[in-house]
């Protein structure tokens, strides 16, 4: 943690659930969020952005969505303005997560664009980065992520309380993750290049197991959250861990 930022844990839903599920499990989030001192967001698939933020809205649990356009409106076939979420009752929204660098080619140039649509929409971008297995192998986990941060964050993303999460590729779904002392490290040496303000979180494999721990670390101000996001009591076991 660091002093004087309040805990985010975020959860991304990615490309799972069905309406009722995401309901039920939306809901769920909320009936056990009372004692939940961390800032909670829920972040769905697309469809039910709006419908979910209009049946949160009064609660404690925020929702974002999990990518945007770097455009408001245009001829853009199946791409989603950052206006529109907005619109919608969203306030925040996932950015070049690992999975959209891989399936769509997203570059830290154009989720840096993104990044601007989402500051200008009024929402706050989650800007997602991490190496690879073979990057960390080679030794270059601290260049990979110091490129991602000065390449995908826009003018003004500090001011406006952007979040940056480290995500380590291999650790994403496997079950494994880096040893506490390697998670310090690379937030150490984020904290040095976007300064005391900014909420660093971490995500991959993180469960109500270990939660405890890596949200103990320096500057790890919260978690990105995938596999156990889909389960209400895993998600809050991980929230009441950051305190
Ligand atoms: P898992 O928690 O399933 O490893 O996913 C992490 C992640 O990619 C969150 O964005």
């Amino acid at each position: 943690m660091t002093p004087g930022l309040r805990p985010l844990i975020a959860g991304n839903w990615k490309m799972n659930t069905l309406v009722r599920e995401a309901v039920d499990l939306a809901k769920a989030v909320v009936a056990g969020s009372g004692s939940v001192k961390a800032e909670l967001l829920v972040c769905p698939p697309f469809p039910y952005v709006a419908g979910l933020a209009g049946m949160l809205a009064g609660s404690t649990v925020a929702v974002g969505a999990q990518d945007c356009h770097a455009r408001d409106k245009g001829a853009h076939t199946g791409d989603v303005a950052a206006t529109m979420l907005r619109d919608c009752g969203a306030t925040h929204v996932i950015l070049g997560h690992s999975e959209r660098r891989a399936d769509h080619g997203e570059t830290d140039a154009m989720v840096k664009a993104k990044a601007s649509a989402a500051l200008a929409a009024g929402l706050v971008p989650i800007v997602c980065v991490g190496e690879t297995l073979a990057q960390r192998e080679a030794g270059q986990a601290l260049e990979v992520v110091h490129g991602q941060i000065a390449g995908s964050l826009p003018e003004g993303f500090v001011a406006a309380g952007g979040v940056v999460a480290y995500e380590p590729v291999w650790a994403i779904g496997t079950g494994k993750t880096p040893t506490e002392e390697d998670i310090a490290a690379v937030h150490a040496a984020m904290r040095a290049q976007v300064g005391a303000a900014t909420r660093l979180l971490y995500g991959g494999s993180m469960k109500p197991g270990n939660a405890a721990a890596i949200l103990a670390l320096p500057n790890v101000d919260g978690g990105l959250i995938g596999g156990a996001a889909l389960v209400a009591a895993d998600f809050l076991a991980i929230a009441k861990a950051a305190g």
